[in-house]
């Protein structure tokens, strides 16, 4: 039976594990679920022994559905800038503080106050964001010194299970860039980390994306039904690796992502470490030696499914989509701005909040929802016109829950003004993962090969010109400002 490679995805809602054989065929796949812990508004917490006990349950179902492939590699993803905090012992210290926990606020001021904003982007590619991990660090000496004093390493997510899977601590440059204080040479930056009093040895050593981590501890392996010393490649976060298993590559510039999923996530390769200088997209290292940027709507599929919940839950998102077509581009009118959870790009900034506007008795809940998958749409363009300021992006792989459907990808086409490129199949950063671990054992000598293997069958939404739609991204241009006043 041929060989196999293991991708696993650590997520925020759980784990997902896949076996892709090397012509790059799944070949079985399992999830499991952990809770989310949300001690207080604004935090949000995982325990660590979740992801643990979960990925070695997922590795064991995974396994038993191999079929008599042989597993020769695993390949590590997760959600990105979280802490885990260890202490001398490798013992976890406290839960986990994720990548969407608000708490951080004092410690963003702080780190910028420390640095200055404009070194900061300079040096690390991005302002100090809530979300990083870096403010993380500064919230725990101040606000759980005992805990901060017993402080001998903080991990990423993905990187803590693979120090339980091998006893090695590393860390790849696609996840450590979401940290806050990694420089754009790939090192840890010891003037941000000195003025912040933080001793740089707390982090782990930066590898390749694509290089052999650790080996599998015998212990797991028993657990797991892997075998002892199977390498476990570094990977990527999960922005990089669900990028690398769709070949989006920063040797082939002009052609990005778009993914439709709770949240939106448009991810352009770029060669060079441009920042924008108002830190209004992310600039992270990408996993395959470039770097890309990154403009992150915090809620777009989840902003349709907050219409659907609240107004509409006997429809199905079909009928939704047909209702929607029923409206006009510009939705007759109607603006929608989705800042239901805050907003990240361009506006950092966790309080700005949701409305239409412009409504009037004519209105038909067809133009409300219509409204909302263009207002998803418009703010995707804000990051999208940002982005090309630095990089051209002329073709997007769109990929989520609301790139299956025909009305928003014409949508989304339309107004970014982008060629889409909806994958008939797609399996995201796991599948990336393994991508990464096939090349970290030399099944392929780079990922440029390892690329050939990836499905090719797209269908494609061509751009078209809509006077409509620019009125209305004018319009909506001034919506933010406009409603700072009246929060
Ligand atoms: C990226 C980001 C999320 C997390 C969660 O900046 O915050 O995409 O990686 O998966």
């Amino acid at each position: 039976m041929a060989d196999v490679v293991i991708g696993l995805d650590l997520g925020t809602g759980g784990v997902r594990a896949i076996a892709v054989d090397l012509q790059g065929k799944p070949i079985a796949q399992t999830t499991r679920s952990y809770p989310l812990l949300t001690p207080q508004p604004g935090w949000t917490e995982q325990n660590p022994a979740d992801w643990v006990a979960a990925s070695l349950e997922a590795l064991s179902d995974l396994t038993q559905k191999l079929n008599g492939h042989s597993a020769t590699a695993l390949g590590l993803s997760g959600q990105m800038h979280g802490m885990v905090p260890l202490d001398a012992d490798g013992k976890v210290i406290r839960a986990a503080i994720l990548w969407n926990d608000q708490r951080t606020g004092t410690a963003v001021d702080a780190i910028e106050t420390a640095i200055g904003r404009q070194e900061l982007i300079q040096r690390t590619g991005n302002p100090a964001i809530t979300g990083f991990q870096l403010p993380k660090v500064v919230w725990l000496q101040t606000a759980e010194p005992q805990a901060y004093d017993r402080l001998q390493q903080i991990l990423l997510p993905k990187d803590y299970l693979g120090y339980v899977l091998t006893g090695e601590a590393v860390t790849e440059p696609s996840d450590a860039s979401g940290t806050g204080c990694l420089n754009l040479a790939r090192q840890w930056d010891a003037d941000i980390l000195n003025a912040l009093e933080i001793d740089v040895g707390l982090f782990p050593a930066v590898v390749e994306s694509t290089a052999i981590a650790g080996r599998l501890k015998s212990e797991i392996a028993s657990r797991t039904g892997l075998p002892a010393g199977l390498p476990v490649v570094a990977g990527g976060g999960d922005n990089a690796a669900a990028a690398i298993g769709l070949g989006i590559s920063s040797s082939h510039l002009n052609r990005g992502s778009l993914s439709i999923g709770t949240s939106g996530v448009i991810f352009v390769p770029c060669d060079r470490p441009v920042p924008d200088p108002e830190g209004r997209v992310h600039l992270f290292c990408h996993a395959d030696g470039g770097y890309h940027l990154l403009g992150v709507t915090l809620a777009a599929g989840g902003a349709l499914r907050w219409y659907k919940d609240t107004f509409a839950s006997k429809l199905a998102f079909t009928d939704l989509m047909e209702m929607a077509e029923r409206s006009l581009p510009g939705a007759r009118g109607v603006l929608f701005l989705p800042h239901l959870a805050g907003e990240r790009s361009p506006y950092l900034d966790p309080d700005t909040r949701g409305a239409w506007v412009n409504l009037s008795l004519a209105h038909t809940q067809a133009d409300l929802v219509r409204a909302v998958l263009e207002g998803v749409a418009f703010s995707l363009r804000t990051a999208m016109e940002i982005v090309s300021e630095i990089t051209p992006v002329h073709q997007l792989l769109a990929t989520g829950g609301g790139a299956r459907s025909n009305t928003w990808l014409r949508i989304l086409a339309d107004i970014l003004q982008a060629e889409l490129m909806a994958p008939s199949s797609e399996e995201g950063a796991a599948y990336g993962a393994a991508i990464l671990a096939m090349v970290g054992v030399g099944a392929h000598p780079d990922l440029e090969a390892a690329f050939e293997i990836l499905p090719q069958d797209n269908k494609v939404v061509q751009p078209q010109a809509n006077p409509a739609y620019e009125a209305a991204f004018k319009r909506y241009s001034l919506l933010y400002e406009a409603l700072k006043a009246v929060r």
